[in-house]
């Protein structure tokens, strides 16, 4: 779901959702809306199967985005993670929209997740995510890019742990690694990579100035606390906890927790530190500017030894052939 919320004129929130998102024959758990006259009147009652003739009649309408209450924004969010592969498989879908749909549906799920981290169906929820994911990326390039148009340059734990994810997949298979399991591994490390944050408090997460040393402690403790919380939910495989404990870790042992050397570094973990920090860097925060692609990567480059160099060329290719000339 998009950030964007209107009111009518009872105050009631509602946000928008794609009519693509609906499918033919299932039922509905949400009431629809549709706006008429600037303001937006019951459409459809929650329970009732969306049927095709619906859907032509909508298009015919040339409608392609109704509403949902604010309220009724997990019976919909339930309702598209079940339908989600479908969705993605669907020939009549345009690109961008699945895109769309994947990266909304991802974002708000990692929401739920960071909320409350150690609920198992929360987990179970991830899992599938992820493998909707990897199976999204698979089918090529042109699905990356369209993941990558939508992806949000504002930094919130949720959109980045969601665009960790999908770079990660995404390099791990320029790389060569096609390997659904060990990308669903990979994957589901890389989305959880900083779910230890939910420990850590919002003062000190969006801090605008220096942490002090106790804060920065309590930071450095985010790995940890991660793969404890993965420990407890003994539902994710032992592999993804490498991303999560060894994601600040930096091949000049210079990261933390402990200061491992590159041949030290799992191999899940050398593709996250990169697209992490990358993203990071990348993204607006509270304390810095976004910056563009190639000069993130520049940076990346000159810090010798902090990443391992063989993947971070394989990342410059990812996201552009023509960019690495510059390097
Ligand atoms: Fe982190
Ligand atoms: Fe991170």
């Amino acid at each position: 779901m998009t950030s964007t919320a209107i009111k009518n004129r009872t105050e009631e929130k509602f946000v928008p959702i794609l009519l693509d998102s609906l499918r033919v024959d299932s039922i509905l758990e949400f009431d629809l809306y549709l706006p008429v006259n600037s303001q937006l009147v019951l459409y459809r009652s929650a329970h009732l199967a969306f049927t095709e003739r619906t859907r032509q009649r909508l298009l015919e309408n040339r409608v392609d985005r109704l509403f949902i209450s604010f309220e009724n924004r997990g019976a919909y969010q339930h309702y598209i993670e079940a339908n989600l592969n479908t969705i993605l498989n669907d020939p009549t879908v345009l690109e961008e929209k699945k895109a769309g749909i994947l990266y909304d549906t991802s974002t708000s799920l990692v929401k739920d997740v960071l909320s409350n981290p150690t609920y198992g169906e929360n987990i179970k929820r991830s899992q599938d995510m992820v493998s909707n994911t990897v199976g999204y990326i698979l089918k090529g390039r042109e699905a990356f890019l369209s993941l990558l148009k939508i992806t949000s340059f504002d930094y919130y734990t949720y959109t980045h742990s969601v665009n960790v994810c999908t770079f990660a997949i995404a390099l791990a298979q320029q790389m060569g690694f096609n390997d659904e399991q060990f990308l669903n591994d990979l994957g589901m490390g890389a989305l959880l990579h900083d779910v230890g944050k939910s420990k850590i408090s919002d003062r000190i997460l969006n801090k605008r100035g220096a942490l002090s040393p106790i804060e920065f402690e309590i930071m450095r403790k985010h790995p940890k606390w991660g793969v404890d919380i993965l420990q407890d939910s003994s539902m994710v495989s032992e592999e993804s906890y490498y991303p999560v404990l060894q994601h600040h870790e930096r091949g000049d042992r210079r990261g933390y927790p402990h200061g491992l050397a590159l041949n030290e570094m799992h191999v899940y973990s050398r593709i996250v530190a990169i697209v992490d920090s990358f993203d990071a860097m990348t993204t607006e925060r509270v304390y810095q500017r976004a910056m563009e692609t190639y000069p993130a990567l520049r940076i990346m480059f000159a810090l010798k030894g902090a990443y391992d160099e063989e993947i971070l060329r394989g990342f410059c290719e990812l996201m552009g052939p023509s960019g690495l000339a510059e390097m």
